[in-house]
Protein backbone atom coordinates (compact mmCIF):
# COMPACT_ATOMS: atom_id res chain seq x y z
CA UNK A 1 0.00 0.00 0.00
CA UNK A 2 2.73 2.47 1.19
CA UNK A 3 4.27 1.79 -2.14
CA UNK A 4 1.43 4.45 -3.97
CA UNK A 5 3.05 7.61 -3.74
CA UNK A 6 1.54 10.45 -4.89
CA UNK A 7 1.84 11.90 -8.66
CA UNK A 8 -0.94 14.02 -9.65
CA UNK A 9 -2.88 16.96 -8.89
CA UNK A 10 -7.06 16.42 -8.33
CA UNK A 11 -9.76 18.81 -9.38
CA UNK A 12 -13.18 17.69 -8.37
CA UNK A 13 -16.49 19.15 -9.76
CA UNK A 14 -19.62 19.05 -7.44
CA UNK A 15 -22.50 20.59 -7.02
CA UNK A 16 -24.95 19.09 -5.40
CA UNK A 17 -27.66 19.40 -8.34
CA UNK A 18 -27.91 17.07 -11.51
CA UNK A 19 -28.16 18.48 -14.54
CA UNK A 20 -26.41 22.06 -13.61
CA UNK A 21 -23.66 21.34 -16.01
CA UNK A 22 -20.76 19.38 -14.07
CA UNK A 23 -19.99 16.96 -16.49
CA UNK A 24 -19.69 19.23 -19.45
CA UNK A 25 -17.32 20.98 -17.23
CA UNK A 26 -15.59 18.28 -16.35
CA UNK A 27 -14.79 17.39 -19.86
CA UNK A 28 -13.86 21.69 -20.73
CA UNK A 29 -11.45 21.41 -18.00
CA UNK A 30 -9.76 18.11 -19.09
CA UNK A 31 -9.45 19.58 -22.58
CA UNK A 32 -8.14 22.82 -21.51
CA UNK A 33 -5.26 21.32 -19.20
CA UNK A 34 -4.36 18.59 -22.19
CA UNK A 35 -4.24 21.31 -24.56
CA UNK A 36 -1.21 22.73 -22.46
CA UNK A 37 0.59 19.67 -22.44
CA UNK A 38 -0.25 17.99 -19.44
CA UNK A 39 -1.21 14.18 -19.19
CA UNK A 40 -4.81 14.33 -18.04
CA UNK A 41 -7.38 11.26 -16.36
CA UNK A 42 -11.16 12.71 -16.25
CA UNK A 43 -13.03 9.96 -13.91
CA UNK A 44 -16.67 9.50 -13.86
CA UNK A 45 -17.95 9.27 -10.40
CA UNK A 46 -21.47 9.95 -10.92
CA UNK A 47 -21.74 6.04 -9.78
CA UNK A 48 -24.95 5.13 -11.28
CA UNK A 49 -25.54 7.85 -13.64
CA UNK A 50 -22.12 7.65 -15.84
CA UNK A 51 -22.19 9.67 -18.89
CA UNK A 52 -18.69 11.12 -19.45
CA UNK A 53 -18.12 8.28 -22.35
CA UNK A 54 -21.13 9.15 -23.92
CA UNK A 55 -19.90 13.03 -24.23
CA UNK A 56 -16.70 11.98 -25.25
CA UNK A 57 -18.53 9.71 -28.37
CA UNK A 58 -16.86 6.42 -26.69
CA UNK A 59 -19.76 3.91 -27.54
CA UNK A 60 -18.58 0.15 -27.58
CA UNK A 61 -17.58 -1.72 -24.89
CA UNK A 62 -14.87 -0.33 -22.57
CA UNK A 63 -12.85 -1.02 -19.51
CA UNK A 64 -14.56 1.14 -17.02
CA UNK A 65 -14.73 1.10 -12.82
CA UNK A 66 -17.38 -2.04 -12.35
CA UNK A 67 -13.97 -4.21 -13.69
CA UNK A 68 -11.87 -2.58 -10.69
CA UNK A 69 -14.99 -2.63 -7.64
CA UNK A 70 -15.86 -6.14 -9.08
CA UNK A 71 -12.31 -7.12 -8.91
CA UNK A 72 -11.61 -8.22 -12.28
CA UNK A 73 -8.51 -5.89 -12.53
CA UNK A 74 -6.41 -4.87 -9.46
CA UNK A 75 -5.17 -1.49 -10.44
CA UNK A 76 -7.19 1.06 -11.03
CA UNK A 77 -4.63 2.54 -14.02
CA UNK A 78 -5.35 -0.93 -15.68
CA UNK A 79 -8.97 0.86 -16.61
CA UNK A 80 -7.66 4.12 -17.90
CA UNK A 81 -8.80 4.39 -21.63
CA UNK A 82 -7.87 6.99 -24.16
CA UNK A 83 -9.85 9.60 -25.88
CA UNK A 84 -9.80 10.97 -29.34
CA UNK A 85 -8.10 13.82 -27.37
CA UNK A 86 -4.78 13.85 -27.26
CA UNK A 87 -3.36 13.99 -23.42
CA UNK A 88 -6.94 13.22 -22.40
CA UNK A 89 -7.66 10.08 -21.25
CA UNK A 90 -11.01 8.32 -19.39
CA UNK A 91 -11.95 6.48 -16.38
CA UNK A 92 -15.21 5.50 -17.76
CA UNK A 93 -18.14 5.02 -15.22
CA UNK A 94 -20.33 3.38 -18.28
CA UNK A 95 -21.18 -0.21 -16.66
CA UNK A 96 -23.61 -0.57 -14.26
CA UNK A 97 -23.15 -3.19 -11.32
CA UNK A 98 -25.28 -3.36 -8.47
CA UNK A 99 -23.95 -1.66 -5.61
CA UNK A 100 -21.80 0.41 -7.39
CA UNK A 101 -23.48 3.57 -7.23
CA UNK A 102 -22.68 3.23 -3.13
CA UNK A 103 -19.62 1.35 -2.65
CA UNK A 104 -18.74 -0.03 0.91
CA UNK A 105 -16.51 1.79 2.57
CA UNK A 106 -13.10 -0.23 2.34
CA UNK A 107 -13.72 0.03 -1.58
CA UNK A 108 -14.46 3.82 -1.47
CA UNK A 109 -11.05 4.11 0.47
CA UNK A 110 -9.47 1.93 -2.22
CA UNK A 111 -10.61 3.43 -4.79
CA UNK A 112 -9.41 6.98 -3.30
CA UNK A 113 -5.76 5.50 -2.77
CA UNK A 114 -5.71 4.57 -6.59
CA UNK A 115 -6.90 7.79 -7.76
CA UNK A 116 -4.09 9.68 -5.68
CA UNK A 117 -1.84 7.11 -7.07
CA UNK A 118 -2.62 7.52 -10.63
CA UNK A 119 -0.23 8.13 -13.23
CA UNK A 120 -1.01 11.63 -14.97
CA UNK A 121 -0.29 15.21 -14.05
CA UNK A 122 -3.92 16.70 -13.30
CA UNK A 123 -7.12 13.75 -12.49
CA UNK A 124 -10.47 15.18 -12.95
CA UNK A 125 -13.24 13.88 -10.76
CA UNK A 126 -17.08 14.38 -11.98
CA UNK A 127 -19.38 13.65 -9.26
CA UNK A 128 -22.61 12.82 -9.00
CA UNK A 129 -25.70 14.56 -7.48
CA UNK A 130 -26.49 14.88 -3.71
CA UNK A 131 -24.63 14.84 -0.85
CA UNK A 132 -24.10 11.35 0.18
CA UNK A 133 -20.88 10.42 1.70
CA UNK A 134 -19.33 8.70 -0.80
CA UNK A 135 -19.54 12.01 -2.77
CA UNK A 136 -18.43 14.28 -0.45
CA UNK A 137 -15.32 12.22 0.53
CA UNK A 138 -14.31 11.82 -3.18
CA UNK A 139 -15.06 15.94 -3.40
CA UNK A 140 -12.69 16.24 -0.20
CA UNK A 141 -9.87 14.70 -1.63
CA UNK A 142 -9.04 17.47 -4.71
CA UNK A 143 -6.87 19.90 -4.59
CA UNK A 144 -9.24 21.89 -5.81
CA UNK A 145 -12.99 21.02 -5.33
CA UNK A 146 -15.62 23.23 -8.04
CA UNK A 147 -18.64 23.53 -6.94
CA UNK A 148 -20.91 25.07 -10.16
CA UNK A 149 -24.92 25.29 -9.85
CA UNK A 150 -27.18 27.31 -12.36
CA UNK A 151 -28.11 30.80 -11.27
CA UNK A 152 -31.77 29.14 -9.70
CA UNK A 153 -33.47 29.40 -6.54
CA UNK A 154 -33.05 25.75 -5.90
CA UNK A 155 -29.88 24.53 -7.47
CA UNK A 156 -27.95 27.53 -5.24
CA UNK A 157 -29.99 25.92 -2.41
CA UNK A 158 -28.20 22.44 -3.51
CA UNK A 159 -24.38 24.06 -3.72
CA UNK A 160 -25.07 25.68 -0.27
CA UNK A 161 -26.25 22.33 1.19
CA UNK A 162 -23.24 20.68 -0.65
CA UNK A 163 -20.65 23.17 0.87
CA UNK A 164 -22.23 22.74 4.61
CA UNK A 165 -22.26 19.15 4.10
CA UNK A 166 -18.02 18.85 2.43
CA UNK A 167 -17.26 21.49 5.27
CA UNK A 168 -19.06 19.11 7.86
CA UNK A 169 -17.42 16.32 6.85
CA UNK A 170 -14.36 17.42 6.92
CA UNK A 171 -14.00 18.49 10.35
CA UNK A 172 -15.47 15.51 11.47
CA UNK A 173 -12.72 13.66 9.74
CA UNK A 174 -10.34 15.44 10.98
CA UNK A 175 -11.64 15.61 14.96
CA UNK A 176 -12.24 12.11 14.37
CA UNK A 177 -9.62 10.32 16.38
CA UNK A 178 -10.17 13.13 18.93
CA UNK A 179 -11.25 11.51 22.14
CA UNK A 180 -13.39 13.82 23.22
CA UNK A 181 -14.48 16.44 19.97
CA UNK A 182 -14.61 13.19 18.57
CA UNK A 183 -16.93 11.55 20.06
CA UNK A 184 -19.37 14.96 20.72
CA UNK A 185 -19.57 14.98 16.96
CA UNK A 186 -20.23 11.56 16.09
CA UNK A 187 -23.05 11.25 18.67
CA UNK A 188 -24.40 14.48 17.44
CA UNK A 189 -24.46 14.01 14.04
CA UNK A 190 -26.47 10.55 14.33
CA UNK A 191 -29.22 12.59 15.64
CA UNK A 192 -30.28 12.86 12.61
CA UNK A 193 -31.10 16.52 10.60
CA UNK A 194 -33.97 17.39 13.38
CA UNK A 195 -32.89 16.49 16.81
CA UNK A 196 -28.74 17.70 15.57
CA UNK A 197 -27.58 20.39 17.48
CA UNK A 198 -24.29 20.44 15.18
CA UNK A 199 -24.06 23.90 14.01
CA UNK A 200 -20.20 25.43 13.52
CA UNK A 201 -21.70 28.26 16.32
CA UNK A 202 -22.39 24.94 18.63
CA UNK A 203 -19.55 23.10 17.81
CA UNK A 204 -17.30 25.94 18.81
CA UNK A 205 -18.82 26.71 21.61
CA UNK A 206 -18.16 23.06 22.50
CA UNK A 207 -14.71 22.80 21.61
CA UNK A 208 -14.01 25.83 23.79
CA UNK A 209 -15.95 24.33 26.59
CA UNK A 210 -14.25 20.65 26.65
CA UNK A 211 -11.10 21.48 24.40
CA UNK A 212 -10.68 24.96 24.15
CA UNK A 213 -6.63 24.42 22.36
CA UNK A 214 -8.55 22.70 19.48
CA UNK A 215 -10.23 26.00 18.50
CA UNK A 216 -7.53 26.62 16.54
CA UNK A 217 -7.53 23.57 14.63
CA UNK A 218 -11.52 24.32 14.05
CA UNK A 219 -10.16 27.78 12.25
CA UNK A 220 -7.45 25.96 10.28
CA UNK A 221 -9.84 23.85 8.91
CA UNK A 222 -12.13 26.65 8.24
CA UNK A 223 -9.56 29.06 6.44
CA UNK A 224 -8.41 25.88 4.20
CA UNK A 225 -11.81 24.92 2.87
CA UNK A 226 -12.20 27.04 -0.10
CA UNK A 227 -14.11 25.22 -3.05
CA UNK A 228 -14.59 27.85 -5.95
CA UNK A 229 -17.82 28.31 -7.78
CA UNK A 230 -18.60 28.06 -10.90
CA UNK A 231 -21.74 29.46 -12.37
CA UNK A 232 -22.76 28.26 -15.28
CA UNK A 233 -24.89 29.56 -18.33
CA UNK A 234 -24.86 33.17 -16.99
CA UNK A 235 -22.63 35.62 -18.93
CA UNK A 236 -19.37 37.00 -17.95
CA UNK A 237 -18.83 39.22 -15.14
CA UNK A 238 -22.20 39.40 -13.78
CA UNK A 239 -22.92 38.35 -9.98
CA UNK A 240 -26.38 37.48 -9.83
CA UNK A 241 -28.21 38.05 -6.31
CA UNK A 242 -28.55 34.77 -5.93
CA UNK A 243 -24.72 34.43 -6.15
CA UNK A 244 -24.03 37.26 -4.20
CA UNK A 245 -26.50 35.41 -0.93
CA UNK A 246 -24.60 32.21 -1.60
CA UNK A 247 -21.25 33.82 -0.68
CA UNK A 248 -22.50 35.64 2.15
CA UNK A 249 -24.37 32.74 4.06
CA UNK A 250 -21.08 30.36 3.75
CA UNK A 251 -19.13 33.58 5.30
CA UNK A 252 -21.97 34.14 8.10
CA UNK A 253 -22.93 30.71 8.72
CA UNK A 254 -19.94 28.79 8.12
CA UNK A 255 -16.88 30.83 8.46
CA UNK A 256 -15.63 30.35 5.21
CA UNK A 257 -14.43 31.49 2.17
CA UNK A 258 -16.03 31.02 -0.99
CA UNK A 259 -14.15 32.55 -4.60
CA UNK A 260 -16.33 33.64 -7.57
CA UNK A 261 -14.04 31.37 -10.06
CA UNK A 262 -16.38 32.73 -13.25
CA UNK A 263 -19.46 32.47 -15.08
CA UNK A 264 -19.92 30.16 -18.29
CA UNK A 265 -22.15 31.16 -21.18
CA UNK A 266 -25.10 29.50 -21.87
CA UNK A 267 -24.01 27.58 -25.47
CA UNK A 268 -27.75 27.13 -27.37
CA UNK A 269 -26.24 24.69 -29.56
CA UNK A 270 -25.00 22.24 -26.96
CA UNK A 271 -27.79 19.72 -27.43
CA UNK A 272 -26.60 18.85 -30.90
CA UNK A 273 -23.21 18.09 -29.13
CA UNK A 274 -24.10 15.52 -26.28
CA UNK A 275 -21.90 12.92 -28.24
CA UNK A 276 -18.74 15.05 -28.92
CA UNK A 277 -18.27 18.22 -26.36
CA UNK A 278 -14.78 18.44 -27.10
CA UNK A 279 -15.78 19.18 -30.79
CA UNK A 280 -17.78 21.39 -29.38
CA UNK A 281 -15.52 23.16 -27.79
CA UNK A 282 -13.35 23.63 -30.15
CA UNK A 283 -15.28 25.25 -32.75
CA UNK A 284 -16.67 28.96 -32.63
CA UNK A 285 -20.36 27.96 -31.13
CA UNK A 286 -18.57 26.61 -28.02
CA UNK A 287 -15.62 29.04 -28.23
CA UNK A 288 -16.85 31.91 -25.46
CA UNK A 289 -17.50 28.71 -23.16
CA UNK A 290 -14.18 27.16 -23.25
CA UNK A 291 -12.44 30.48 -23.16
CA UNK A 292 -14.65 31.29 -19.53
CA UNK A 293 -13.28 27.84 -18.70
CA UNK A 294 -9.99 28.47 -19.49
CA UNK A 295 -9.98 31.90 -17.58
CA UNK A 296 -11.36 29.49 -14.57
CA UNK A 297 -8.55 27.17 -14.73
CA UNK A 298 -5.98 30.09 -15.06
CA UNK A 299 -7.55 31.27 -11.40
CA UNK A 300 -7.41 27.63 -10.14
CA UNK A 301 -3.75 27.01 -11.17
CA UNK A 302 -2.13 30.70 -10.02
CA UNK A 303 -2.41 30.30 -6.48
CA UNK A 304 -0.58 26.95 -5.16
CA UNK A 305 -0.88 23.98 -8.23
CA UNK A 306 1.46 25.11 -10.81
CA UNK A 307 2.75 21.80 -12.20
CA UNK A 308 5.43 22.89 -13.78
CA UNK A 309 7.16 24.18 -9.98
CA UNK A 310 9.42 21.34 -8.83
CA UNK A 311 7.25 19.33 -6.62
CA UNK A 312 9.91 19.01 -3.35
CA UNK A 313 10.55 15.55 -2.12
CA UNK A 314 8.85 16.19 1.13
CA UNK A 315 5.75 13.79 0.78
CA UNK A 316 2.45 15.41 0.91
CA UNK A 317 0.36 11.89 0.64
CA UNK A 318 0.15 9.80 3.21
CA UNK A 319 -1.88 6.42 3.85
CA UNK A 320 -3.62 5.76 6.92
CA UNK A 321 -1.31 3.41 8.11
CA UNK A 322 1.52 5.74 7.24
CA UNK A 323 -0.12 8.56 9.56
CA UNK A 324 -0.53 6.13 12.53
CA UNK A 325 2.99 5.28 12.52
CA UNK A 326 3.75 9.05 12.11
CA UNK A 327 1.43 9.75 14.89
CA UNK A 328 3.12 6.85 17.16
CA UNK A 329 5.98 8.70 16.63
CA UNK A 330 4.96 11.89 17.74
CA UNK A 331 3.67 10.67 20.59
CA UNK A 332 6.80 9.24 21.19
CA UNK A 333 9.13 12.84 21.06
CA UNK A 334 10.01 14.78 24.27
CA UNK A 335 7.25 16.88 25.63
CA UNK A 336 9.50 19.71 25.06
CA UNK A 337 9.42 19.98 21.90
CA UNK A 338 5.90 20.89 21.75
CA UNK A 339 6.22 23.81 24.06
CA UNK A 340 4.39 26.22 21.55
CA UNK A 341 1.92 24.23 20.80
CA UNK A 342 -0.33 21.22 21.46
CA UNK A 343 0.94 17.49 21.04
CA UNK A 344 -3.09 16.31 20.20
CA UNK A 345 -3.62 19.20 17.88
CA UNK A 346 -0.26 18.59 15.74
CA UNK A 347 -1.47 14.43 15.49
CA UNK A 348 -4.63 15.56 14.56
CA UNK A 349 -3.29 17.83 11.97
CA UNK A 350 -1.74 14.87 10.60
CA UNK A 351 -5.26 13.73 8.93
CA UNK A 352 -5.63 17.55 7.33
CA UNK A 353 -2.34 19.33 6.50
CA UNK A 354 0.29 16.82 7.12
CA UNK A 355 2.99 19.31 5.21
CA UNK A 356 2.63 21.32 8.21
CA UNK A 357 3.33 18.50 11.06
CA UNK A 358 6.27 17.72 8.84
CA UNK A 359 7.68 21.45 8.94
CA UNK A 360 7.08 21.95 12.19
CA UNK A 361 9.46 18.76 13.26
CA UNK A 362 11.76 19.71 11.21
CA UNK A 363 12.33 23.24 11.91
CA UNK A 364 12.67 21.46 15.37
CA UNK A 365 15.36 19.07 13.64
CA UNK A 366 13.14 15.98 13.76
CA UNK A 367 12.69 13.73 10.85
CA UNK A 368 11.47 10.54 10.10
CA UNK A 369 12.13 8.02 6.69
CA UNK A 370 8.31 8.30 6.15
CA UNK A 371 8.88 12.31 5.53
CA UNK A 372 10.41 11.91 2.28
CA UNK A 373 9.75 10.42 -1.28
N1 LIG B 1 -23.31 26.28 -20.63
C1 LIG B 1 -24.29 25.50 -21.10
N2 LIG B 1 -25.07 25.94 -22.13
C2 LIG B 1 -26.06 25.17 -22.61
N3 LIG B 1 -26.37 23.95 -22.14
C3 LIG B 1 -25.65 23.48 -21.13
C4 LIG B 1 -24.57 24.21 -20.56
N4 LIG B 1 -24.00 23.47 -19.58
C5 LIG B 1 -24.72 22.32 -19.54
N5 LIG B 1 -25.69 22.31 -20.46
C6 LIG B 1 -26.68 21.25 -20.72
O1 LIG B 1 -27.20 20.77 -19.49
C7 LIG B 1 -27.31 19.38 -19.52
C8 LIG B 1 -26.69 18.80 -18.25
O2 LIG B 1 -25.28 19.02 -18.26
P1 LIG B 1 -24.32 18.03 -17.49
O3 LIG B 1 -22.95 18.58 -17.62
O4 LIG B 1 -24.54 16.63 -17.94
O5 LIG B 1 -24.87 18.22 -15.99
P2 LIG B 1 -24.52 17.38 -14.67
O6 LIG B 1 -23.27 16.62 -14.92
O7 LIG B 1 -24.38 18.42 -13.59
O8 LIG B 1 -25.71 16.49 -14.42
C9 LIG B 1 -26.65 18.86 -20.77
O9 LIG B 1 -27.65 18.33 -21.57
C10 LIG B 1 -26.04 20.06 -21.42
O10 LIG B 1 -26.36 20.10 -22.76
MG1 LIG C 1 -22.91 14.56 -14.75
Amino acid sequence: MSKIRRKNRIIAVGGGKGGVGKSVLSIALGLSLSNRGHKVILIDLDLGAANLHTYLGIMGHTPSLADFVLRRVSELQDIVISTDVENLFLISGAEFVPGMANPAHWMKLKIIRHIRGLDADFVIIDLGAGVHFNILDFFGIADRGIVITAPEPGAVMNAYGFIKASFYRRVQQVFRKHPVVGRIIEEESKKGEKQSRLTLEWLKETIKTVSPEMISLLHEIEEDFKPALVINRVPQGQTHILVKNLISLCREKLGIEIEHTGNLPDVKEMPSYLLNIPKLLTINAGKPYFEAVNKVLDRLLKPDMEITRPIHKRRTFFSDEEIEDIIAFIDSLDESIFKDTSRDILKLRMFFKPERVISFLEDRGITHELFYC
